[in-house]
């Protein structure tokens, strides 16, 4: 959560500063604030809000000279959204200013530390706490900033990507990282610091990634400087080629990053089985998982680690594993599992899903995973995320970046890697038929046209938006690989458009939820071509002998649910277990309209962020 943006170099910091926490907003956006050293003098500017209501404040408030500054996105935790909480955040003196993404946990001690020699604080903060601490340090023991932000990092307890300087030598950036991303792009004579690559992406295509517990010193002109926190070794710097481009980051045309990343689906998710799935040659090829297929195929069972969207994903996986490849698997909250001191061995695979490769409570899951001697495996889309670093292995998702805070496309991307993944220990297993597994290979490659076809419902879609778009409440139903996407489009509506909304397993209705059943209440019901159409068809039934409202998701060709339903979405036909990757679209569709027409901003949903780096 938080974006952090900085620049030093030879060019105005402001504009490039101001556009990265543009392409980071996604990460947060409560507030935003910037500081901008302009030869002589640094220039503070913040507020409560979005970055342009901090665009408009600097017009007035400080001049936009100057070629060195850091900028801030906020997504509160310590302190509410207010203009004193935005960061940065200015030490005592005026010397010291600080961005900081991530929490400071035994911030109030150190407070009441800092308070007892003098200090006074302005925001009920953890950084501002952390930027005096710093400063404490320099004048204690009389050292330069690099060194007093390492004692005092030394002394910190929490999580943290932070960047500060120092006007008195105003030369020099220093950053450090330590659960929260950290990107340091590499110019001429010049270098960029930010959350994720987004902001420098046209400037240059050299980064080096921070690893946990690493800081570096930044200097103008010069060179760059790493060394571990604890223990003071220097470390050689890597640097990696980026393959992100400018296009991937942009609205392309579309009213929002949803919506891009909704019509993306066909794209990514061919990029995503490109080179893995051979269906001529009956081949499935997972780079990381070839060296470690029998700790799959001789695991007493997986266990899937996740949080939101990725968690549903994980869902979708349970039913896929156990149909083709008979291994046990059980799907986890990354945030339940990893406080519950659960049962795991050695002979237990982990497998922990996340688009960001970020989010903190599945990083914690893995690390208490692998503590237990399981084998961890990751399914990231954030090439060089914590999370993919952090796992034994992994298979990546090639969804390009997902900017939109509504995960769309990681969502049918990280099915597709399970899906092939589930197919390959099938095949290895021999727990699958020779046909089904051609079957499905063959049918994973027409999923990408087939989701085309779903996308030209958009319209109809948009109708039934139109219509629905002013209720209180939802209820979404499916069974079988399907209960998971009546999960996930529940998620979507509630995110973006604030509407209530419940995903249930149909025949789990008549057990409680039918209750709410009247006139009033739109049911989403999936009843595509499986195993499970009679009882489905059942299920509808039930809810209009209640006189609840149909809306169903139907296979092409269907006959009987069209006729019950008030409204129908239509799909084409595929395999049962391939089925989530089509119904999702219309669901995704569905939230997006109903959110657009509430005046919801889709992309920004309040209150939430992209990447949950905090518990
Ligand atoms: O980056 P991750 O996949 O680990 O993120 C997990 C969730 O925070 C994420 O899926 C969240 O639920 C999305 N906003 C859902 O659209």
């Amino acid at each position: 959560m938080c974006g952090i943006v900085g620049y030093i170099g030879n060019r105005e910091a402001y504009p490039i500063i101001l556009n990265g926490l543009k392409r980071l907003e996604y990460r947060g956006y409560d507030s935003a604030g910037i500081a901008l050293y302009d030869g002589e003098k640094m220039h503070l500017s913040k507020t409560k809000g979005k970055v342009a209501d901090l665009e408009e404040r600097v017009k007035s408030e400080i001049p936009t000279k100057g070629s060195l500054g850091i900028g801030h996105t906020r997504w509160a935790t310590h302190g509410v959204p207010n203009d004193i909480n935005s960061h940065p955040h200015v030490s005592n003196s005026g010397e010291l200013v600080i961005i900081h993404n991530g929490i400071i946990e035994n911030y109030a001690t150190l407070k009441k530390e800092l308070i007892n020699r003098g200090y006074t604080f302005e925001s009920d903060t953890d950084t501002e706490v952390l930027v005096n601490l710093i400063e404490e340090i320099q004048k204690q023991e009389n050292v330069k900033l690099g060194k007093a932000v390492q004692i005092a990092l030394n002394q910190v307890v929490g999580a943290y990507a932070i960047a500060l300087f120092d006007v008195k030598k105003p030369d020099e950036i220093v950053v450090a990282k330590l659960g929260s991303p950290l990107a340091i792009g590499i110019g001429e004579d010049e270098f960029f610091i930010a959350s994720d690559a987004s902001p420098f992406i046209e400037f240059t295509n050299n980064a080096i990634y921070l690893e946990d517990e690493e800081m570096a010193i930044i200097r103008k002109g010069r060179d760059i400087k790493i060394r571990k926190i604890k223990g003071d070794t220097l470390v050689d710097p890597y640097i990696q080629e980026l393959k992100m481009n400018l296009e991937q980051i942009e609205k392309g045309g579309y009213d929002h990053f949803m919506l891009k990343e909704i019509y993306e689906q066909p794209a990514v998710i061919k990029d995503t089985y490109r080179g893995r799935l051979l269906a001529d040659k009956g081949i499935v090829r997972l780079g990381g998982l070839e060296n470690y297929i029998e700790k799959f195929t001789n695991a007493d069972r997986i266990i899937i680690v996740a949080c939101g969207t990725s968690w549903h994903a994980g869902l979708v996986a349970e039913y896929i594993f156990e149909e083709w490849a008979r291994i046990p698997v059980e799907v986890e909250y990354a945030s339940e599992f990893r406080y519950r001191n659960p049962i795991i061995t050695s002979k237990d695979v982990v497998i922990a899903i996340s688009q960001s490769g970020e989010t903190a409570d599945t990083l914690a899951a893995i690390k208490l995973a692998k503590q237990k001697g399981a084998f961890v495996y990751g399914i990231c889309n954030v090439v060089g995320s914590t999370i993919s670093r952090e796992t034994h292995s992994g298979t990546y998702t090639h969804a390009g970046p997902e900017i939109g805070v509504a995960s769309t496309k990681a969502f049918t991307t990280q099915i597709t890697v399970l899906t092939l993944i589930a197919l390959k220990l099938a095949k290895e297993k021999g727990t699958i038929s020779q046909s089904d597994f051609m079957l499905h290979l063959r049918e994973l490659e027409l999923i990408p046209s087939k989701v085309e076809e779903a996308l030209k419902s958009n319209d109809k879609i948009e109708e039934i938006a139109e219509v629905f778009k002013d209720v209180s409440n939802f209820l979404y139903l499916g069974r079988g690989y399907n209960f998971p996407v009546a999960l996930e489009g529940a998620l979507k509506l509630k995110e973006i458009s604030y509407i209530h909304a419940e995903g249930y397993p149909a025949a789990e209705m008549k057990h409680g939820p039918i209750a709410l059943i009247d006139e009033h209440m739109p049911v989403v019901v999936i009843a595509i071509n499986s195993n499970h159409y009679e009882k489905v068809v059942s299920n509808i039934q039930e809810i209009k002998s209640r006189k609840g409202i149909i809306i169903a998701v139907v296979t092409e060709g269907d006959k009987d649910v069209k006729e019950m339903a008030d409204y129908y979405m239509e799909v084409p036909n595929t395999p049962e277990a391939l089925t989530p990757l089509l119904t999702t679209i219309s669901l995704q569709l569905l939230s997006y309209h109903i959110a657009v027409m509430l005046n919801r901003n889709v992309d920004q949903p309040r209150n939430l962020a992209k990447s949950v780096t905090v518990e």
